[in-house]
């Protein structure tokens, strides 16, 4: 069967995309044991960064009591993309990193973070909805930052939670090769919750900085991340770019 190269292109895009939802390069986890709580931060610091620009975005806007009309398209597609990284994070945490340890430890309890994911989730749902509209009024700006701060006050106790417990209680039961093939896992979980790939990436790559931005897409393919993101697909998100660091 003849594959176009488009086709081919995609599927190894999304191989690479998927990588990124628990991200770390696999040279880590030969000399450290911290494979899954580094990628776990990491993802986690992407998580959170759009939570505060949002916030701030929005309190500008509810300052001068005037919507930033000519940034709506590109806030939208932002916070959307939040919302797509943040279900998709969640999604593979409850349906394969919590089952993991659960299966290895036997008396893991991880009630209480799921509680905190079905906490989150509504309020991420409502966001989605609210931000999906072209002509927003002021009230609808006030409704979106009032629950994206209902999220950050949720999201930053279940952060520091997950982090602990990972780091503390779960990593040490798992060798090295056993994070890897658990990430693996996640990576390949994650590539399906990537879409659009055009805007998910960028959003992914440019909400970290430094070191962080380094590690996260250390095993991703260079063409990639110096070509294919920042000049192909500019067209695609540069409309976020107020929002993304550089
Ligand atoms: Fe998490
Ligand atoms: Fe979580």
């Amino acid at each position: 069967m003849k594959i176009s190269r488009r086709k081919m292109l995609s599927q190894s895009l999304y191989i690479a995309i998927g990588s990124f939802f628990v991200p770390i390069s696999t040279s880590f986890a030969t000399g450290n044991s911290k494979y899954l709580s580094k990628g776990l931060e990491l993802i986690h610091k992407v998580l959170s960064r759009p939570l505060d620009v949002g916030i701030s975005h929005l309190d500008r806007c509810l300052s001068s009591n005037k919507i930033d009309i000519e940034n709506h398209a590109g806030f939208k597609d932002y916070i959307s993309s939040l919302v797509t990284v943040f279900f998709g994070h969640h999604h593979g945490e409850d349906e394969i990193m919590f089952p993991t340890f659960e299966e290895k430890i036997k008396d893991a309890d991880f009630s209480k973070l799921k509680k905190q994911h079905k906490e989150l989730h509504p309020l991420a749902e409502q966001i989605k909805d609210k931000i999906n509209i072209d002509s927003p009024t002021i009230d609808n700006y006030r409704e979106i930052r009032s629950l994206l701060q209902d999220t950050k006050d949720l999201w930053v106790k279940h952060r520091e939670e997950e982090e602990q417990t990972v780091e503390l209680d779960l990593e040490p039961v798992l060798s090295s090769k056993e994070q890897i093939e658990l990430s693996d896992k996640l990576g390949k979980h994650g590539q399906s919750m990537s879409n659009p790939a055009t805007l998910i990436l960028p959003f992914l790559i440019y909400n970290l900085e430094g070191n962080d931005r380094e590690e996260f897409t250390s095993d991703m393919p260079w063409i990639l991340k110096k070509f294919i993101v920042p000049v192909i697909w500019k067209k695609k998100w540069q409309k976020m770019k107020p929002f993304l660091l550089t």
